[in-house]
């Protein structure tokens, strides 16, 4: 039975460019999304561009146009990057449509008449000048702790203060440069806190929706059971703002994140008056298609629990599964402009070309997990060059053109016992690179497929179809070798063509076949047909197209682009400061006893959901042990060998699975990830901090 598919990913910003990070999530679900079709699902794929919210508001103002001209622009060069990157969305929409402006007021109706909504008023800072509310990150001022000139609304980036924009010293609005007064006004909140809906969701947050990483997490944002840790939402914003607004509250817009998610309806609204699909069928609460989004790790809080709470409230299906996944490092870091790794996807095209690479290297690296991953970009070139190149493209090179010479195109069904063996272990392979696909293992497909490629390429050298060709009495064992080169090339290519659709395509044309599909009996080409004479497939990638793609986005420091990524959940961050805790002495302070800690191993706890068990040189006689809630996030095998800081003085605990003698310390905030401290390079172990 085909299976009924319904797949998105998350919808990017429209107030800034596509980037090699974007990719990893548009590229993975592309590569799930044609995989499930070459199977014979019905499976559907939608995004849009996100284009509400204050940013791009004002975006547009400074560059003198409406909002709806920069999202028309922004909307068309998203379209092209993906469309170079072979992502094949069955719509590409927008959030500013009418059927996501239909579709959110629906909701939002619903949530009302189910008592879900309540008006309260707040207070925030106003822009007297400018005549709007500010969001935090568009408030600045001096820092209360430090007293940093220059800083945001919501944290100070020189000492890392956590605070509320009314803590500010001088505070003043980044738009006009005014002092922000203090206004109140009637803001709607979506009733999360409701009983109906902390029960729901920690059910559903349960019900295998969710990777065991990201429910973890959920857990964490729940709180106990009977805990009620969720706040209402805040889903409305002060006109001026770029967005819908909210029925019956004249002034009041949906807040971005509300008509976001109902973006992936909007969409497919479209997609099903395009070719008749039926809306209901795939939304309607009891609805028995699969529903999948991809999402980046850091907008899991909008799709685990908003976004759930809403649909079930308005009648609608929940998501089968959220599918999230890490962050991209460039060469180990953070994704940098200076260093030149902030890369868009039109200087990646516009250097290197050939999109179907990333796509490779970024399967390569793919496991469905949320893991970062990174792309190594001398290892990029390395792997290119050796897998695809030499190792692939190869097995066709070195054998359809002694078929064009000797055989006038034409393959034969003859072969040896040797052929028949090769052919079925590559058939055999079939089962394990299709599980990988579907788990969203790419990695694993990918390995897969490189080990029976280094079999056909064993069969290419010991077989030497060029001394063949040479010697006159092997013209019947040339045509069989190089006829099961070209059906064993030909199933790589199946295998590969999630990957690289488009380079599978032009196998197709040179091997004169039909699209392949994924079949689970063993053909090949019959006996006589008759294949095109060979062409050049692909090149090699020169590493200097990396160096001078590096050096061109080392160059291009746009202000705008850079201020996107630390604009991009601000407005999120606004409701959720927790208030920073009260002055000690130094005396205080010192009565702690933290160290440079080595981490000697690390390894799983037998039956321990959540903890890592650490092993921790500190410069004493013994190493101590410490159990860390970090599973989650860090696999122990990365851990070994690193520094880190730990709480030395800290009571022993006896735990469940042994004596936890410490305690090492790491960062989190409102948006998922944890993040354990090093110390810089150079710091030794037992070495004090202070
Ligand atoms: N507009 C929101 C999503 C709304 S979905 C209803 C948004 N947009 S975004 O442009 O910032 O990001 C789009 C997707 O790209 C997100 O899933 C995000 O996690 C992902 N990525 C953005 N930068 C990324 C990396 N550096 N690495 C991997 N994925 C990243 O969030
Ligand atoms: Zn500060």
């Amino acid at each position: 039975m085909p299976r009924k598919i319904l797949v998105t990913s998350a919808l990017p910003y429209a107030n800034g460019s596509i980037h090699l990070g974007h990719l990893v999530e548009y590229i993975q679900t592309d590569i799930w999304v044609r995989f499930q079709k070459m199977r014979g699902n019905t499976c559907h794929y939608v995004c849009a561009d996100d284009t509400h919210g204050t940013p791009i508001m004002l975006r547009a103002e400074k560059e003198g146009i409406t909002p709806e001209q920069l999202i028309a622009r922004v909307w068309q060069e998203h379209y092209d990057d993906f469309a170079a990157f072979h992502v094949a969305f069955d719509n590409y929409g927008s959030t500013n449509s009418n059927e996501t402006k239909e579709s959110a007021q629906g909701i939002y109706r619903t949530l009302k008449a189910n008592g879900l909504i309540e008006v309260r008023s707040i207070e925030q800072y106003y822009d007297p000048v400018k005549n709007m509310f500010l969001p935090d990150r568009f408030i600045k001022g001096e820092c209360p702790k430090c007293h940093a000139k220059d800083q945001y609304g919501d944290n100070c980036e020189v000492c890392g203060a956590a605070y509320a924009p009314t803590d500010l010293i001088n505070p003043f609005s980044a738009v006009s440069g005014a002092k922000p007064e203090l206004r109140n006004s009637d803001h709607y909140f979506f009733k999360l806190s409701a009983a109906s809906c902390q029960q729901f969701l920690r059910e559903w947050t349960r019900s295998g929706a969710l990777q065991p990483e990201a429910a973890n997490k959920m857990q964490e944002w729940l709180g106990a059971e009977g805990e009620n840790k969720l706040t209402d939402w805040d889903i409305s914003r002060d006109a001026p703002y770029f967005g819908f607004e909210i029925p019956d509250a004249p002034g009041k817009y949906f807040y971005v994140w509300l008509d976001a998610p109902v973006g992936y309806m909007g969409s497919f609204k479209q997609l099903c008056a395009k070719s008749g699909i039926d809306f209901d069928n795939y939304w309607k609460q009891g609805s028995d298609a699969e529903l999948y989004h991809f999402i980046g790790k850091d907008i899991l809080y909008f799709h685990a629990l908003f976004w759930p709470a809403m649909l079930q409230h308005a009648g609608f299906r929940t998501p089968t599964k959220l599918f999230a996944h890490g962050f991209l490092t460039v060469n180990g870091e953070k994704m940098s402009k200076s260093r030149g790794t902030f890369i868009t996807a039109r200087s990646y095209v516009d250097h290197i070309k050939n999109t179907e690479y990333l796509r490779y290297y970024y399967a390569a690296k793919l496991n469905g997990t949320m893991e970062d991953i990174d792309l190594n970009l001398e290892d990029f070139v390395a792997k290119v060059n050796s897998d695809l190149i030499g190792k692939y493209i190869n097995i066709a090179s070195r054998s359809a053109g002694f078929i064009t010479k000797h055989f006038a195109g034409k393959l034969t069904l003859r072969s040896s016992q040797e052929d028949r063996e090769l052919l079925n272990q590559i058939h055999e392979a079939t089962a394990e690179i299709s599980a990988s696909y579907d788990a969203r293992d790419f990695s694993r497909a990918i390995r897969e497929i490189m080990r029976i490629t280094d079999l056909a390429n064993q069969y290419v050298d010991s077989n030497k179809p060029w001394v063949l060709a040479k010697d006159g009495t092997q013209t019947t064992r040339l045509h069989e070798v190089c006829s099961t080169s070209l059906n064993v090339f030909r199933l790589l290519t199946l295998y590969l063509k999630p990957v690289l659709p488009k380079l599978a395509e032009q196998i197709e044309d040179f091997l004169n076949i039909d699209p392949l599909r994924w079949q689970p009996s063993l053909t090949v080409l019959s006996e006589g047909h008759e294949i095109k004479p060979y062409q050049h497939l692909a090149a090699r990638l020169d590493p200097k197209l990396i160096e001078a793609m590096v050096a061109a986005n080392q160059e291009s420091l746009k202000p705008m682009t850079e201020s996107h990524s630390e604009t991009r959940h601000a407005e999120h961050q606004q409701h959720a400061i927790t208030p920073i805790a009260e002055t000690i002495s130094i005396d205080d302070f010192s009565k702690i006893d933290l160290r440079v800690a080595h981490i000697v191993n690390a390894e799983h706890v037998e039956g321990a959901e959540k903890l890592l068990k650490l092993t921790l040189d500190i410069g004493e006689a013994q190493p101590r042990t410490v159990f860390a809630g970090i599973k989650s996030v860090y696999d122990p095998e990365k851990l070994k060998g690193r520094m880190t800081v730990m709480v030395a003085n800290l009571a022993p605990r006896k735990m469940k699975f042994g004596l936890s003698e410490g305690m090492v310390l790491a960062a989190s905030g409102e948006t998922p990830g944890l993040f354990i401290l090093s110390p810089d390079a150079g710091a030794q172990p037992g070495m004090r901090i202070k």
